[in-house]
């Protein structure tokens, strides 16, 4: 029966790929149509915000209610305590470099629901907590190194055989076949720790009507699906981490007051959404994001609303549709997302090849939010322009954009470590 419908599902996600195939992509800049950003510091109804007060009072609460009603959707409350269990410890993992711990965290209070495996390594000779990433992965936590203790994913993977996937499950084949992406020693000897997530362990990345997952957990009596207004995946995996979040400051390895959120692409979406929600992750990094992360939605540059949301369905919630070619009825825009995070810090990176992503627009956000992080009284962007390449802006809203493609590489970790290491306080 799961298989029938997930043949189903995988044949409407092909439909959908077609489909937004048709829609034209904008790739010139004269073709971008002309657009006005609404402005972060007028309140809805036309209150100019002045004061740091009232932005923490009124029109913070009004920008985040629109993202979460109109863009990503509204995710649950967690009631009660964070149940979870640790599997498995090393303090000499790594050959020793590192302590490892796999920990499973309940995403409901019942022990029968689902849950996500935490993979942390943190370094050894730490004297006491330390700064850590958090971060999901694509394809399972055995993906970010090969190390053979990692435990191999058993929930649902997307078929890619580069991954070592099959018939939707993990293989032997998959360990570390995304390591590139992960200087896991490197982290450690600069003294993070890093705690990986499978994505997929939240809610599997596929549209089939919110009917795995959490979503069918938090269904109100009667209910079948979200309503329009209600968690997408990308809220849903913001969710996870914040839920993550509720473990680490049980964990004597991390020091909350030092965890970064980072992530790449439909996970660097996530990543700024979680940020922009939860105000216990001091840092945010957001990889190439683009659409729906951190690019401006009025350029149209690249990857668009509506092909976003025709691509991608169970991405957003369903109000997010109506803004199909039509962004400007948007109360907000991404550089709202953005000042959401204000005053802490969020660096945004780009990929000059990754035209999809609109480094651009990107860059935009960055700079729209500005005004906030000035008014709450922290230098916001330290650059009216978009900075060359290979040159971060490292103010508290950071920039930066590489030559290359749509990726996370070693060098990118370097510029994530240092921007952490400024941005965090003790
Ligand atoms: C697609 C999608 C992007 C997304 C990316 C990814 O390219 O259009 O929005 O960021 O996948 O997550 O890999």
């Amino acid at each position: 029966m799961f298989h029938r419908f997930l043949v189903l599902s995988l044949v409407l996600m092909y439909c959908n790929m077609t489909e937004a195939q048709k829609i034209p992509t904008i790739y010139e800049e004269e073709n971008v149509p002309k657009y006005t950003l609404p402005d972060p510091l007028i309140a809805e109804d036309g209150t100019p915000i002045k004061t740091a007060k009232q932005w923490i009072n009124q029109r913070r609460p009004e920008i985040l209610k629109i993202f979460e009603e109109q863009v990503y959707g509204r995710a649950p409350e967690f009631k009660g305590e964070i149940q979870f269990k640790v599997l498995e410890e090393d303090k000499n993992a790594l050959g020793g470099k590192a302590i490892r711990k796999q920990v499973k965290v309940q995403l409901t209070n019942k022990a029968d629901g689902p849950s996500m495996e935490l993979l942390i390594y943190s370094p050894k000779n730490a004297k006491g907590p330390v700064p850590t990433f958090l971060t999901l992965n694509f394809y399972g936590n055995h993906t970010i190194h090969t190390d053979p203790a990692i435990h191999l994913s058993e929930s649902w993977v997307r078929n890619n055989s580069a991954k070592g996937t099959k018939d939707n499950r993990a293989t032997e084949k998959s360990r570390g076949a995304s390591a590139e992406r992960w200087p896991v020693e490197r982290i450690l000897e600069r003294g993070f720790a890093i705690v990986a997530i499978y994505y997929g362990d939240i809610d599997p990345d596929f549209d089939d009507d919110f009917q795995n997952g959490v979503h069918p957990h938090y269904l109100s009596e009667g209910q079948k699906k979200p309503g329009p207004d209600q968690w997408g995946s990308i809220s849903a995996w913001a969710w996870g981490l914040s839920r993550a979040m509720d473990y680490l400051e049980k964990d004597s390895l991390v020091d909350p007051n030092r965890v970064a959120v980072m992530g790449h692409s439909r996970l660097g979406k996530t990543s700024i959404w979680a940020g922009a929600q939860d105000t216990r992750f001091k840092v945010t990094i957001c990889n190439n994001s683009g659409c729906g992360g951190a690019a401006l939605n009025r350029r149209r540059f690249g990857e668009s609303v509506r092909r976003i949301n025709t691509s991608f369905p169970h991405w957003f919630c369903d109000n997010y549709v109506q803004y199909n070619d039509n962004e400007g009825d948007l109360a907000v825009d991404q550089h709202m997302l953005v000042s959401l995070i204000a005053p802490r810090a969020i660096l945004i990176c780009s990929a000059e090849e990754d035209r999809w992503a609109d480094p651009k627009g990107e860059f935009l956000s960055a700079f729209h939010a500005d005004s906030v992080y000035r008014l709450l009284g922290v230098e916001g962007i330290a650059a009216k322009e978009m900075p060359g390449l290979d040159q971060p802006v490292m103010s508290p809203i950071g920039y930066k954009i590489r030559p290359g493609k749509h990726n996370v590489l070693a060098s990118d970790w370097e510029v994530y470590m240092d921007f952490a290491n400024k941005h965090f306080t003790k």
